[in-house]
């Protein structure tokens, strides 16, 4: 399976959440033991709305920070930033060649993001042409995400349907690859919105590198459903459920073996048990993040990431080229 390539991809606007870490990071975690990897940090995609230059910078270097500190190992798994590699750029614009207005106008995160907006950003629009050459540049087999992606994959896959329909075998079709519960972690003041590091509200998300006692204070204050049961019931039970999904995935305990520990015991000593299950898993990971960043290595991970990416990247965009009609010299 070495052979099997994976691409994937954070944002690093505001701070990454726990929906980020089981939704996506725990599984590059686990992928690159038998995987190809190639991870990074969509900074080109960031600016599809304003950013601080000085916050872009410090977000895409801690976000890269927590991709270590979670367990990413260097020399098993490529670690970079969009924006070194310029042929992600280059590949981008072919794809939005490639893009109808049609198929990106029904892209649910575009109709989220400009809903109500005077003026909306063309790269807003154009975000998911992008994605695609994320992708594509790998030939990646599998591309880890959460539910929320679901859309753009299908769009990258129409894309490179297409370019191997009009010019030729080139691109494999990606599979999203979900984790089994928690694809789709849900806010802790309402389950019918997605956990987001953009929610105003902190209190409905929690931070990677939020302090333990602040993990314990928001999930002791996380919305329940009325009742006692401790149930998996997405449809009458969401906030429970959702708060089960996160528990399974930060202690391994399948959601049955969940509730068959807390029958009869009522909310309280499940969340108790939530938050410390959460706080074993994060505190760890903020301590390497502090060392991370007090070492300076940073730089060197990304820089050697860079060019192991550029390889790749620089070989299919030659071909892609060379397949449409470029000159190539
Ligand atoms: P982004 O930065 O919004 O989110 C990063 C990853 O975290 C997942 N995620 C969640 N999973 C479960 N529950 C949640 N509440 C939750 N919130 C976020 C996302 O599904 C995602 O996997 N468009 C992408 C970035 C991107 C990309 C790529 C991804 C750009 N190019 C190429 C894969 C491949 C995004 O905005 O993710």
């Amino acid at each position: 399976m070495a052979n099997l390539r994976v691409l994937s991809g954070m944002q690093p606007s505001g701070r990454l959440t726990l929906g980020n870490y089981i939704g996506a990071l725990k599984n590059y975690v686990k992928l690159q033991h038998t995987h190809d990897c190639y991870f990074m940090v969509v900074d080109l995609h960031a600016i599809t709305v304003p950013q601080e230059p000085e916050a872009l910078r410090e977000q895409s270097e801690a976000v890269s920070a927590l991709y270590l500190a979670a367990g990413i190992d260097p020399s098993k798994a490529t670690i970079f930033l969009q924006s070194t590699v310029s042929e992600h750029a280059e590949l981008g614009w072919i794809m939005t060649t490639l893009s109808y207005m049609g198929e990106l106008e029904r892209m649910t995160q575009f109709k989220e993001k400009s809903a109500g907006k005077e003026s909306v950003g063309v790269g807003l629009f154009t975000y998911p042409s992008l994605m695609a050459a994320d992708i594509l540049l790998y030939n990646a087999d599998l591309v880890p995400v959460g539910d929320d992606q679901r859309q753009h994959l299908e769009i990258t896959r129409d894309l490179a349907h297409r370019f191997n329909t009009r010019y030729g075998d080139m691109f494999k079709l990606p599979e999203p690859y979900y984790p089994e519960v928690g694809a789709r972690i849900m806010s802790l003041d309402d389950a019918s919105k997605k956990m987001s590091k953009s929610n105003p509200n902190p209190g409905s998300y929690i931070a990677m590198l939020d302090e333990p006692d602040v993990i314990r204070k928001k999930i002791s204050r996380a919305v329940t459903d009325s009742g006692r049961e401790v149930k998996y019931d997405p449809a009458n039970k969401p906030e429970i459920s959702n708060l089960m999904s996160i528990y399974s995935m930060c202690s391994d305990l399948s959601l049955a073996e969940i509730e068959a520990r807390y029958e009869g015991q009522g909310y309280g000593p499940f969340k108790k048990d939530l938050a410390e299950a959460v706080v074993a898993v994060l505190e760890p990971i903020q301590a390497r993040y502090r060392e991370i960043r007090a070492s300076g290595e940073l730089h060197d991970v990304l820089r050697q990431g860079r060019e192991r990416a550029s390889e790749l990247a620089a070989a299919t965009l030659k071909q892609v080229k060379e397949k449409m009609g470029f000159v190539v010299l």
